[in-house]
């Protein structure tokens, strides 16, 4: 007998094989909000990092690519086209963290740029409150030292 598969107890894989915690999207958000507004999450996300001083110094100079990473990367999570992985390859969260030191206090401080940006951005409800779930549990499970 095939076993569905499994990514750790019995949480469902992503469609399209996106890493993660787990979850797959309940909605198709790409299809509802449509790839800008993934680009203007990816912007006003970073605006507000370029602000913050906490975070700032963790991140390149230049914010032009870390904006296209992150845009592409959620376009494909939410499921759009895979442009992402097409450029970069499997997304691997965790390996592709691990040289930034993510504590507790990092963790917070990246979902409080995202909620904002999500703000910034005007997405609607409930769509908001699905990708903050979505950005919670996965900023969680991209901690990788103590702190
Ligand atoms: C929901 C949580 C998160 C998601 C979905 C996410 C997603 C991503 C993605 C897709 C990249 C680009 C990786 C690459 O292609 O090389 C990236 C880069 C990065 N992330 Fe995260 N990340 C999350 C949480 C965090 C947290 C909590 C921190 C630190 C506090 C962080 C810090 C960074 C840094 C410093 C980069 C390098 C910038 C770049 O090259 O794009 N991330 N992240």
């Amino acid at each position: 007998m095939n076993e569905p598969q499994k990514s750790g107890g019995d949480v469902p894989l992503p469609i399209g094989g996106v890493t993660g915690p787990g979850a797959a999207p309940q909605v198709d958000l790409h299809a509802v909000l449509g790839s800008e507004a993934f680009w203007r999450i990816a912007r006003a996300f970073y605006a507000r990092i370029d602000r913050d001083a906490f975070l700032r110094p963790m991140f390149p100079e230049d914010l032009e690519e870390p904006i296209r990473n992150q845009a592409e990367f959620l376009i494909q999570y939410f499921g759009g086209p895979q442009d992402y992985s097409a450029r970069k390859g499997h997304p691997r969260l965790r390996m592709r963290h691990m040289n930034f030191a993510i504590d507790v206090a990092a963790r917070h401080a990246w979902v409080a740029c995202m909620r904002g940006a999500l703000e910034d951005a005007a997405i609607p409800e409930p769509h908001r409150s699905a990708m903050m779930a979505y950005f919670e549990r996965t900023a969680t499970f991209l901690i990788n030292r103590e702190g």
